[in-house]
């Protein structure tokens, strides 16, 4: 039998950086769409048939016809820690391993939902446009007033790994911090954040940032709606750097131009890349084209967890983050 006869296929949907390409080269053959685009359907279809491991990002979207048409498929490994983009379903009734990347990711993406939560504030974009634009012409008393973050209620929906990694952060800018769980973290957990658990009606009542960190599930899909917006308080700010459709773009947009709310910070959109017309009109809101993980130094590490899981799957070793560990457990799917 031939080395590559014996080397396992696998696809690799996006530009890695060189040393994973490497690694994955190194012991498996590669089929690569190495460019920065969501790789065509009908490629993606194509091209995975034959291949046994996958490496995609949230754009591919994994589903029953996919799976089907790639029947020697073992693993498919996001570059991501969401995966809503996958049928985990259908993988595990296909007997396909998921893997996402978690941890990786979590301080990066808690900095940068911070940053669209100070820049919401304190207008920080308005103010560079308006120096920009020539516009600037004396100090003035009254001049981009915001709203203060320090000693405010920060509300935390959806409190995992990212979500207190966001209650971290508050802590150095002395404010309370409510969250909203399905499940209450250890009281060594909630003591060290000093964050209380209580009710999402409470948290959106009393916060004056609500921040969401709640992966996209049926019961999470506009969880954030008409009502719930009205619920806030008029000078509160809402951060979504989790999944658009969490929110309602439609009630968001009409939140703002009634002043139900004071402003949004928002990394993701419900229909990426477009965004609703109604949030690019307003300068209330700061816009992110979902870069909430996109440092170098992390985009690299989520690369490289990627190929390990992959290649871990297909060695015959356990994978560090399966997503659907009963498929490697041989649990009936
Ligand atoms: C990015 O959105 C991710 O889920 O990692």
């Amino acid at each position: 039998m031939s080395q590559s006869a014996r080397r396992p296929r696998i696809l690799i949907t996006r530009v890695v950086p060189d040393e994973v390409l490497s690694l994955v080269r190194g012991r498996a053959e590669v089929d690569a769409f190495l460019e920065d685009r969501p790789m065509p359907r009908a490629d993606l279809l194509a091209r995975a048939r034959g291949c046994q491991g996958l490496i995609c990002a949230i754009s591919e979207g994994i589903d029953e016809e996919l799976l089907a048409t790639a029947p020697g498929l073992r693993v498919v490994s996001n570059v991501a820690v969401g995966f809503n983009n996958i049928d985990v379903g259908a993988a595990t009734r296909h007997g396909v391993v998921v893997t996402n990347t978690p941890d990786v990711l979590t301080e990066t993406t808690a900095d940068f939902a911070w940053a669209l939560l100070m820049a919401t504030a304190r207008r920080v974009v308005e103010g560079d446009r308006y120096v920009r634009e020539g516009r600037w012409k004396q100090w003035e008393f009254q001049l981009f007033l915001g709203g203060d973050i320090h000693g405010k209620t920060l509300g935390v929906v959806g409190f995992g790994r990212i979500g207190r990694s966001m209650a971290r952060r508050a802590i150095g800018f002395d404010m309370r911090v409510l969250y909203q769980d399905a499940v209450a973290a250890e009281p060594a957990v909630e003591r060290e954040l000093r964050a209380t658990r209580v009710d999402l009606a409470r948290l959106l009542r009393e916060s004056d940032f609500v921040t969401l960190h709640t992966p996209l599930l049926p019961e999470t899909r506009h969880l954030i709606n008409a009502d719930t917006l009205r619920s806030m308080k008029r000078t509160a700010y809402l951060v979504n750097a989790s999944r658009g459709p969490v929110v309602d773009e439609a009630a968001l947009v009409r939140a703002l131009e009634a002043g139900w709310i004071a402003g949004a910070g928002l990394d993701v959109f419900e229909d990426e890349p477009r965004v609703h017309p109604g949030l690019l009109a307003r300068a209330d809101v700061v816009l992110a084209p979902h870069i909430g993980s996109a440092s170098v130094d992390t985009r690299a590490a989520m690369a490289r967890l990627a190929a390990d899981n992959c290649l871990a799957v297909l060695e015959g070793r356990r994978p560090a983050t399966p997503v659907n560990p009963e498929v490697l457990d041989g649990a009936p799917a």
